[in-house]
């Protein structure tokens, strides 16, 4: 699949106040500025649909944008920011949960292909098991390290993953600098939209 028309539509403090539409949505998660605004620009090659920045906690909102008229993506804010103080870093925690637990999306949780497993990402996945959310992975910024450094980083987060979980999601490793994962991604998504299309006949 590629993209034909990529449509910023709106952005929500909360998630009872967003699209009421039966399209299939992905929603982009993950920690502050692991490149999840970036990877939309990627995906749509439109720099400034997006909004990106390399200090963290660019996206505070929740934003809507229509692809190719059928399915959205979702770009959500980052969790654990510690600067933005404590009662901010709830509020968007608190948003983000309402937001997976009240829409029908599919996550596509972020991790930053550089880092050993962080607390925060196995403790966020255990929250998604427990609530029975299906989740892909994406393995962002592969171009700021050797092709190695960065399969040896995914096994090793895929071997935590496996200390708890009999099934692997999908999983994907990603650079909206060299357009890496670009193809995959997109194909993946035409599979699960396909799939939803199915099941709904
Ligand atoms: P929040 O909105 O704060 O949650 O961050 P985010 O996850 O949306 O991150 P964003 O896309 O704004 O990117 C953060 C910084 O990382 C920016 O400076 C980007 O240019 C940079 N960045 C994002 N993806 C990549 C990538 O694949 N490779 C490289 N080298 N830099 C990237
Ligand atoms: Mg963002």
């Amino acid at each position: 699949m590629d993209i034909t028309s990529a449509e910023f539509v709106v952005s929500n403090s909360r998630a009872d106040m967003c699209p009421q539409t039966h399209l299939p949505e992905y929603a982009f998660i993950g920690r502050s500025n692991v490149g999840k605004s970036s990877l939309i620009n990627m995906l749509t090659k439109n720099p400034k649909l997006a909004m990106t920045s390399a200090t963290p906690g660019k996206t505070l909102l929740i934003n809507h944008f229509l692809i190719n008229k059928e399915w959205y993506l979702v770009d959500l804010p980052g969790y654990g920011y510690a600067q933005r103080g404590k009662k901010m870093m709830e509020k968007i925690q608190k948003l983000i949960e309402y937001y997976v637990l009240e829409r029908e999306q599919m996550t596509c949780l972020f991790i930053d292909s550089r880092l050993e497993p962080q607390r925060i990402d196995l403790e966020f996945i255990e929250w998604l098991g427990e609530n029975g959310i299906p989740f892909s992975l994406i393995f962002t910024k592969a171009d700021k390290q050797s092709v190695g450094k960065t399969k040896a980083s995914v096994n090793r987060f895929l071997d935590t993953l496996k200390e708890q979980w009999e099934e692997l999601p999908p999983h994907f490793i990603s650079s909206s600098e060299n357009k890496t994962g670009r193809q995959e991604i997109l194909d993946y998504i035409e599979q699960v939209n396909r799939s939803l299309k199915e099941q709904a006949e």
